[in-house]
């Protein structure tokens, strides 16, 4: 199972007081060399932490890989495209959102996505479909021809400790996508106590954790944080 590391946070305190540190590309040579597999930034639409520059410079630094987050907006999607990072995520975007609420939805938005997934492939990035973990959107996710789906851990990671369910609907969801060719990932609200049971769902091959590695950093380092987040991926994945 991969550990993409999202950064944002780093840019969110830079963009505090639009300085330069702290510095973004740095933050992610540290995750890298604590076992990141790769890093993940969402260039959002009104530009509150990653910048456009902060695109080129991860790409050209990085030694793993870059998965970048975006709208289906044609501005974003020219931008991405031409920066050719190996993954890009599609995700839904509202300016007014605190972070990224709920999966894409599929069937109000078929053209524009359409349209993204055509040109980010043609460009010959793997593209990705950030969606609620339900089969009839997995499904619709099918046909548009991705080579893989997040699934949003959300609800999950809001209700794990109460109920067994959002844990169940993830695990059935991933099953399904992966019975349907699409590569599994999953992300959003993931932290040091709940990754472990989504690690130990066999379907999932990727995770993107943000919020909870960067708010560790404070305390204990960026190298530690991501080291005891990948450990404990690891202790938690099925053995095959
Ligand atoms: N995956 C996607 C598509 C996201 O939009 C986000 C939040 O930026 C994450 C994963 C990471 O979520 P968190 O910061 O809660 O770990």
């Amino acid at each position: 199972m991969r550990l993409y590391v999202n950064v944002d946070h780093v840019a969110t305190l830079r963009q505090a007081r639009r300085a330069t540190e702290p510095d973004v590309v740095a933050a992610a040579l540290a995750c890298e060399a604590a076992g990141a597999d790769g890093i993940t930034v969402h260039l959002r639409e009104d530009r509150r932490h990653i910048q456009d520059a902060d695109l080129p410079a991860l790409a050209h630094a990085l030694g793993t890989v870059l998965n970048v987050e975006l709208a289906a907006v044609p501005e974003i999607v020219t931008r991405v495209a031409t920066l050719r990072p190996f993954q890009a995520t599609l995700v839904p975007e509202r300016r007014e959102e605190l972070t990224t609420e709920g999966g894409l939805d599929l069937g109000r938005n078929v053209t524009a996505l359409t349209h993204a997934v055509e040109v980010l492939t043609r460009a010959g990035i793997r593209t990705s479909l950030f969606i609620d973990p339900d089969v009839a959107t997995i499904d619709a996710a099918a046909t548009l021809g991705v080579s893989a789906v997040e699934l949003h851990t959300g609800d999950f990671s809001h209700t794990w400790q109460r109920s067994p369910t959002a844990l169940a609907t993830l695990a059935r969801a991933a099953r399904h996508a992966r019975e349907r060719g699409l590569a599994v990932h999953a992300g959003h609200g993931l932290d040091y106590q709940n990754t472990g049971l989504v690690a130990a769902l066999g379907d999932i091959e990727e995770l993107n954790i943000g919020h909870s590695i960067v708010a560790r950093a404070i305390t204990c380092g960026m190298h530690q944080a991501v080291r005891e987040m990948r450990d404990l991926i690891r202790r938690a994945q099925p053995s095959c």
